[in-house]
């Protein structure tokens, strides 16, 4: 488990259900919201940014990023070991976003992120 005063809350699944309906927060370009000690290379791993969850994937120096929340009615998505699983109906969805077993129909969306000086940043 690691927390960090970026709101890094564990590896590789780290956060809970939203409850349903989701957040509407939206993280602010800049934010940083891990470092990449704190991602395993290849682990997606569900952080979150001011109150939204985002799922970072590390590939060595670079980090790519998905949003967490369930496109079926906006729960937080964990990574299972090998699906980004929404805990509340029950879609999943593969590493790359994409629905594998509704009833979510739409991709996890792409989330821009950088890394700075070791930090992941919103874009
Ligand atoms: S909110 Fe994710 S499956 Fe319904």
């Amino acid at each position: 488990m690691i927390a960090t005063a970026l709101g890094v809350v564990g590896v590789p699944v780290l956060a809970a259900c939203g409850g349903g309906g989701g957040t509407t927060a939206t993280p602010s370009s800049g934010e940083a919201i891990a470092t990449l000690a704190d991602l395993a290379d290849g682990v997606p791993t569900v952080v979150m940014a001011q109150d939204t969850p985002v799922v970072l994937t590390r590939s060595g120096d670079t980090v790519t990023a998905l949003s967490g929340v369930c496109t079926h009615q906006g729960c937080t998505v964990r990574n299972d070991g090998a699906n980004l699983l929404c805990p509340c109906h029950g879609s999943m969805f593969g590493f790359d976003g994409a629905v594998t077993n509704g009833p979510a129909t739409e991709p996890l969306p792409a989330v821009a992120v950088a890394v700075q000086g070791g930090e992941v940043v919103i874009a």
